[in-house]
């Protein structure tokens, strides 16, 4: 069956305290917004609305980057999650299928539950997502009633023995997309909050004969964000997953708690991530490539047996093919870096091809920013850059050249060729021990 995705991100997220909408902080490098779209792609929607309000061209700009597809939906007065829920009507007038209602501040619900969830729609108009809280707080308590969902019971409305039940409301709820709009239809705003709560939904649903019903999941995967703790703990328990991900998936995590992964991190098998490493989005690591402590990657990709860093940066457009060796203090940018070569110590290479086999000596710059506009340096294959040099993009190195330690290269250096770009040496005999004799004599007259 068809599916259409409803994401509800208008709440301004008060005690976030914050100038940028709630669902737009990040998780693992990714708006929360962009973890709620992704959980529900395990669906294959075949339409994603975005209810935004507050801060809604930043929400649909993250939206649209991500799905270019998405909808985004206006809902300027938040007025509740049913009136929400109603802004997405339009958008979707004319389609045949279900929809389900997430959260974009509720980012970790996996594919199995979604699944579970399509499974009980089979047999249920409305399904909702369930969990028992270990501290209920201020959810939606969810009353069962002859083996089905009764009613949803918000805490504020709620009696003391309603508030006793500890099997809440995630508030994801599946139902075909033409009864959900109608249910939302008669709800009203008489309750304790003034609200239009989508909660209301299930009640009238089963006073008309419909079936509803609870899919149970964990707690921490519908685990909501409402401030920067709780933010960190999003992040950590992103995190504690990633790693034991990686580990599965036969990657080596020396001490895994000090590693960070994006949201979109690739590593493949066998590779050796050493401490203090942490991933930027974008970055793959193919099998069996090593990234030594305290490096740095983002926006890039290492290759097979690759080895990286300790204290390495990898910025975005960097491309390590197999088996190269970018070492300490060295910081890569736009480059591509063919097969073998080395580059091991305090340099910087930007917007560059490096060639096969080829050695960057300790120091070396690729100066490839004028003030204005950057340019591009391309050294050949088996070249030797050596130590300190500087190249003043744009500039190029053909295949087997060398430049002499300390030059600055301005111009072309054709293959095979040495360059050298710097004054020449001169020797004063003898006059480094006259100059400081004659040091000394002034420092002895002056006591
Ligand atoms: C809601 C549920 C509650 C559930 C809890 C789980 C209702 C009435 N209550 O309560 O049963 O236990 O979530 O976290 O649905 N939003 C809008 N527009 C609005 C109102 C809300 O977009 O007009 C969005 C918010 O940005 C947020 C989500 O809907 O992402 C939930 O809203 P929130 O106000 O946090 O609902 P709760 O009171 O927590
Ligand atoms: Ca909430």
């Amino acid at each position: 069956m068809a599916t259409a995705l409803i994401i509800l991100g208008a709440g301004m997220g008060t005690r976030m305290n914050s100038d940028r909408p709630k669902v737009l902080h990040d998780i693992a490098g990714a708006p929360m917004l962009v973890h709620a779209m992704k959980a529900g792609g395990a669906l294959d929607p075949a339409r994603t609305v975005i209810v935004a309000g507050h801060g809604a061209d930043a929400v649909a700009r993250a939206a649209q980057d991500y799905d270019p597809d998405a909808v985004i939906v206006l809902q300027d007065e938040q007025l509740g999650t049913a009136h929400a829920v109603a802004q997405a009507r339009d958008a979707l007038a004319g389609f045949d299928g279900d929809a389900i209602v997430l959260y974009g501040d509720t980012p970790f619900i996996t594919p199995e539950t979604l699944a579970a969830m399509a499974a009980a729609r089979l047999t249920h108009d409305i399904v909702v997502l369930g969990f028992d809280a270990t501290d209920p707080a201020r959810y939606g308590r969810l009353i069962l009633k002859d083996d089905q969902l009764d009613r949803i019971v918000e805490f504020k409305d709620a009696t003391a023995d309603e508030r006793a039940v500890t099997l809440c409301n995630s508030g994801v709820v599946a139902a075909n997309a033409a009864t959900l709009f109608a249910l939302i239809d008669k709800v009203n705003n008489d309750n304790a909050a003034g609200e239009y709560y989508l909660t209301d939904i299930v009640g009238i649903a089963r006073a008309q004969g419909l079936r509803a019903t609870v899919v149970q999941c964990d707690e921490a995967e519908t685990r909501g964000i409402n401030s920067r703790a709780e933010l960190a703990m999003a992040e950590a328990q992103f995190q504690a997953r990633a790693r034991s991900t990686a580990q599965d998936d036969g990657v080596t995590l020396t001490a895994p708690e000090t590693v960070f992964f994006a949201h979109d991190t690739v590593i493949g098998r066998d590779s050796i991530i050493a401490p203090n490493v942490v991933f930027g989005p974008g970055v793959t690591v193919e099998s069996g490539a090593t990234i030594l402590a305290f490096s740095h990657l983002e926006g890039c990709h290492v290759s097979r047996g690759a080895v990286v860093g300790p204290f390495a940066r990898l910025r975005p457009g960097a491309e390590l093919a197999e088996g190269v060796k970018v070492g300490n203090f060295v910081e890569i940018k736009n480059a591509q870096i063919a097969e073998g070569a080395k580059v091991n110590h305090l340099t910087y290479i930007g917007d560059a091809d490096i060639g096969a086999r080829t050695n960057i000596g300790a120091g070396t710059i690729t100066c490839n920013y004028d003030g204005v506009f950057k340019h591009k340096t391309v050294i050949g294959a088996d070249a030797f850059i050596g130590s300190n040099t500087m190249l003043v993009a744009p500039v190029s190195v053909g295949d087997s050249a060398m430049t002499g330690s300390g030059s600055v290269i301005t111009s072309d250096v054709p293959a095979g060729d040495l360059a050298i770009g710097r004054a020449r040496q001169v020797n004063k005999p003898g006059l480094a021990r006259r100059l400081i004799q004659k040091l000394r004599d002034l420092k002895a007259r002056k006591g």
